[in-house]
């Protein structure tokens, strides 16, 4: 598939066929996401596949999570994207390395191979949907995956630094996203976009 078709036509995709993809198919998608750039080439990405029980045991701890917490407007669709990973046959998670405390250049490099991915599988037949609903339950998912959000002394100097030049250092911790995937069950239309007018400025 030419790359101006992928990029035109990829959707979100939120209903998947019960159809399952071969190990084969899902590392043509990894090999995509780790052909990504990446900030200083150090390949802040590490990907984890659930599929099978350890997917049913993944929605379920976003779920259980999920409902303990006090409900604010932004969580509206939190169970909606625990549905959808649910629905589908595989959830890839996605997180950082943490290398610099989880700054901009590193989450910038895995939402680089993230966006590879989304191409990547929609060029084979398959959908995807970017599912940020995750970091809700950011703890309950780390614990999952074995992973300890350890507090850097890089990040610590750096929101130092932030808060005596009076700007905000944004951090993250590990938990980047999880991407939904499977064989596409239905046909969404595009959703309405600013045009490229709208959102540029030229300087001369
Ligand atoms: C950073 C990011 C986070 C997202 N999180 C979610 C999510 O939690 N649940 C969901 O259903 N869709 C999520 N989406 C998908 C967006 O809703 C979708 O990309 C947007 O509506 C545009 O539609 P399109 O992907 O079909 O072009 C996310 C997308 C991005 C880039």
């Amino acid at each position: 598939m030419e790359i101006d078709e992928a990029i035109k036509n990829r959707r979100s995709i939120r209903k998947y066929k019960d159809k399952p993809l071969s190990k084969e198919q899902i590392m043509q998608i990894l090999d995509a996401g780790n052909r990504a750039p990446s900030a200083k080439s150090r390949v802040q990405w590490r990907f984890h596949i659930f599929q099978d029980k350890a997917k049913d045991r993944l929605v379920q701890a976003c779920r259980d999570t999920i409902d303990k917490l006090p409900k604010i407007p932004l969580m509206a669709s939190t169970h909606n994207s625990y549905n959808i990973m649910d629905n589908a046959p595989v959830v890839i998670l996605v997180t950082q390395t943490c290398e610099w405390g989880g700054i901009a250049p590193e989450i910038q490099s895995v939402s680089a191979a993230i966006q590879n991915m989304l191409l990547k599988a929609h060029s084979m037949g398959l959908g995807t949907v970017w599912i940020n609903d995750v970091l809700f339950v950011e703890p309950a998912i780390l614990q999952i995956l074995d992973i300890k959000s350890e507090e850097s002394e890089l990040k610590d100097a750096l929101i130092e630094f932030g808060s005596q030049a009076g700007i905000d250092i944004g951090y993250s911790g590990p938990l980047i996203a999880a991407i939904a995937l499977g064989y596409p069950d239905e046909q969404p239309e595009r959703e309405p976009r600013f045009t490229v007018e709208e959102v540029t400025k030229w300087y001369e």
